[in-house]
């Protein structure tokens, strides 16, 4: 079954009955600033799409990886990943397993879970601590910051859960979905590159220590959900496994060229950081000025307030034309960050709201 996401803002203002355009659309966690669309040469158009080293190379130096490939937006890794790893865990063992096991986080993006789910694997779900023990080439997903709950994991905890994945020829993988707005460090990316060194350095550990994946997504921090690109960061191995795999053409030229210019652009990136982290804070004032007492956690991308009539008040906003998302537990809304005069609607929405 389809999963429902933010967005699909047609389905509400049906549901609503106010025209589209009215809304203000906080649903997705997708900056309301977007990277400024370039020219595009007419070749771009008419040729077929080539990952250039270029583009390679841009990507690297962003997310100061030694290896990555780009993708359809990471939600098309997320779908490959089950099959690639019953192929590996296949090769390892010299025989396909019957029992395969993925441990998940309870709350988060829930096509990880639905694609080990799809592929017969035995789901285990952790909350606040990562597992610390798991089965034989198993697989163990990190969603780092979470989306909804914006906690994250140290470095620390993740190495910690690498060894232990190590330990088990299992693959980690840590979606760093929302990990832009963050410093570097926040990422696990700088220390796959111990573990390739230790690849090439001891042969036997090839197969084992490099199982780390890590997804990145273009379409949030650079406002550019519809382009569907992302990356994925990850051992050289990996990283030749998933291109063999994923096809020659999932990425339209267009994607690729604009992707290029925005990992490039260093100037726009420090500009859109300040501004989300000015839009988040001044949100934050706001939401806290409504929702009083309430928990609410923030990072520059969304802000989630846990409220005991979520439901409710999500339907009142929405009776306001303010779209937020209400998570699948129900019990928090999340509210993507509001452009100056998005804030300013959510504002007189809120006073509204909560004056019922
Ligand atoms: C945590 C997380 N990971 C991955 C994705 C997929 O993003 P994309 O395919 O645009 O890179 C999303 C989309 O909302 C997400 O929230």
């Amino acid at each position: 079954m389809a999963i429902l996401h933010g967005g699909q803002l047609s389905r509400v203002a049906k549901q609503y009955q106010i025209p589209e355009k009215e809304w203000v659309d906080l649903s997705t966690g997708i900056a309301p600033f977007s990277y400024p669309i370039p020219n595009i040469p007419a070749h771009i158009w008419q040729d077929l799409p080539t990952i250039s080293q270029g583009l390679v190379n841009a990507a690297k130096a962003y997310y100061q990886a030694q290896y990555c490939w780009p993708l359809a937006g990471s939600q098309q890794l997320i779908e490959k990943l089950p099959e690639l790893w019953n192929y590996k865990v296949a090769e390892l063992n010299k025989t396909p397993l019957k029992d395969m096991h993925a441990y998940l986080p309870k709350v988060g993006y829930k096509e990880h879970q639905q694609a080990w789910s799809k592929a017969g694997y035995q789901l285990h779900f952790y909350q606040q601590s990562l597992p610390s023990e798991i089965q034989k080439n198993s697989v163990v997903v990190v969603i780092n910051p979470n989306n909804p709950l914006t906690d994250a994991f140290t470095i620390d905890q993740l190495k910690k859960c690498q060894e232990l994945c190590t330990q088990q020829q299992a693959l980690l993988i840590i979606d760093e979905a929302f990990a832009d707005v963050f410093e570097p460090e926040f990422s696990f990316i700088s220390h796959l590159a111990d573990l390739n060194d230790i690849t090439y350095q001891e042969h036997r550990l090839d197969q084992i220590r490099a199982n780390v994946i890590v997804l990145r997504s273009v379409g949030k921090f650079f406002g550019l959900a519809g382009l569907r690109i992302g990356f994925v960061c990850s051992s050289q191995a990996w990283c030749e496994t998933i291109q063999e795999n994923i096809g020659p053409w999932s990425i339209n030229g267009p994607a690729l060229f604009i992707t290029e210019q925005a990992l490039k652009d260093k100037t726009w990136q420090v500009t859109q950081k300040m501004r989300l982290q000015q839009q988040s804070k001044a949100m934050r004032t706001i939401l806290k000025t409504h929702f009083v007492g309430a928990r609410i956690e923030a990072n520059a991308l969304f802000i989630t307030v846990f409220l005991n009539q979520a439901a409710d008040v999500y339907h009142q906003l929405c009776k306001q034309g303010i779209y937020v998302r209400l998570t699948d537990e129900n019990d928090s809304l999340r509210f993507g960050i509001a452009n100056e005069t998005q804030l300013k609607k959510l504002k007189l929405a809120l006073i509204k709201v909560m004056s019922y």
